[in-house]
């Protein structure tokens, strides 16, 4: 439904903010565009809406380029961070005003109809006569997103559209964009730079850095099969333990400690893995207390802090912090003296460039 070819945008003062995106967009799927801020989410956004010009590359609606067709063409519901409802109109009148004036203008009663019928969709009828200065950030929200929908685009684009809004509100939020788009069966551009959030609504999930598309997957390969270090040390919370090692005689060293090469799992390579400078990572719930003398090495642990129903130890190994998540009935307290082994079936090895091998 959307294809986005060779999209790139260099801005006035030359800042290069997109190189290369490529992507597609199956028809009525939800999809997060994440990553840092400054990585150039909001550029393919304004893009896709019209409000910038690519420098080159091209952008298509069911194969047919729209680059050329002016913003108010191209059939787009748009919902700003910053989502500006109108003052002195009521919740209403700001779901309505879309059909009253321009190309989609309508009949009063026939763009009244369509406004109480979204209304019911987000359920903010109660709200109809109500200003916008009178609601919660939720509430305003609901309301932008409705007046976006009424225009029954084929594509609505939401630019951060809960980070005004508090933790719960935001969970619950983001649930009922979800029910709502998937309802409608509108495709649906979600820009956000929170991972959890981004994991827990979407179809896919397109990650950027600097400009380029790091993957473009299913949330779960993100976390489970990240295409380099960076995807690994974005996904994840706590984030992931990484280790330099350097291969050398059929054994990863590390500062403090080494490993058998055939302890990792020989079809899980991606490419050989001659002798030199590589990366380790392991998750943290990956790395698991076992019984004295067994395992790669030993820590004191130096901090444990409880959350929910796990347990997160922190300790030191040669000149790297490294985290264990375990289940909080372990009974494993701050200066406890742990041996600690991998799960090398689901450990991470990425060349020095941050490419992945293993
Ligand atoms: N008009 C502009 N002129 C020059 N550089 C710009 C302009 N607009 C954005 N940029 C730069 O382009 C890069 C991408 O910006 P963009 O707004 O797309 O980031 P973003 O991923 O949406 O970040 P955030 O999460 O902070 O909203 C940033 O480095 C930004 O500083
Ligand atoms: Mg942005």
């Amino acid at each position: 439904m959307i294809e986005v070819t060779n999209l790139k945008k260099v801005y006035e003062n030359g800042f290069e903010a997109l190189k290369s995106v490529n992507f597609n967009i199956e028809k009525g799927d939800l999809v997060c565009l994440l990553g840092p801020s400054g990585c150039g989410k909001s550029t393919i956004l304004n893009l896709i809406a019209g409000l910038l010009t690519p420098t080159s590359g091209d952008i298509a609606f069911a194969g047919q380029s729209i680059v050329k067709t002016e913003p108010k063409d191209r059939n787009i519901g748009f919902v700003f961070q910053n989502y500006a409802l109108y003052p002195h109109m009521t919740v209403f009148q700001n779901v309505m005003f879309p059909l009253t004036v321009g190309a989609k203008k309508m009949p009063k009663q026939e763009a009244a109809a369509i406004a109480e019928k979204y209304m019911k969709l987000t359920n903010i009828e109660d709200l109809k006569d109500k200003k916008p200065g009178t609601l919660s950030g939720g509430q305003q929200q609901r309301v932008a997103i409705t007046r976006a929908l009424v225009q029954n685009p084929q594509v609505l684009l939401l630019d951060e559209p809960l980070s005004n809004l508090d933790a719960r509100l935001r969970l619950r939020i983001r649930e009922e964009i979800r029910r709502l788009v998937k309802e409608v069966g509108i495709t649906t551009i979600f820009v956000t730079h929170d991972q959890e959030e981004a994991l827990s609504i979407s179809d896919k999930i397109i990650l950027l850095n600097e400009g380029i598309i790091q993957q473009n997957d299913d949330p779960q390969n993100l976390y489970l099969e990240p295409a380099n270090l960076f995807v690994a040390q974005f996904i994840g919370n706590p984030i992931i333990n990484i280790l330099p090692v350097e291969v050398k005689n059929g054994t990863m060293h590390y500062e403090t400690f080494s490993v058998p090469n055939e302890r990792f799992v020989s079809d899980r390579f991606k490419d050989t893995m001659p002798e030199g400078k590589y990366f380790l990572g392991i998750r943290p719930e990956d790395v698991l207390p076992v019984e004295a003398g067994d395992g790669a090495f030993s820590a004191d642990i130096d901090g444990v802090e409880l959350i929910g129903r796990e347990r997160i130890l922190k300790f030191d190994v040669g000149s790297e912090h490294l985290k264990s998540i375990v289940k909080v009935e372990d009974q494993i307290e701050e200066g406890a003296h742990l041996h600690f082994d991998f799960a090398y079936h689901k450990a991470f090895i990425f060349k020095e460039s941050g490419e992945r091998i293993y």
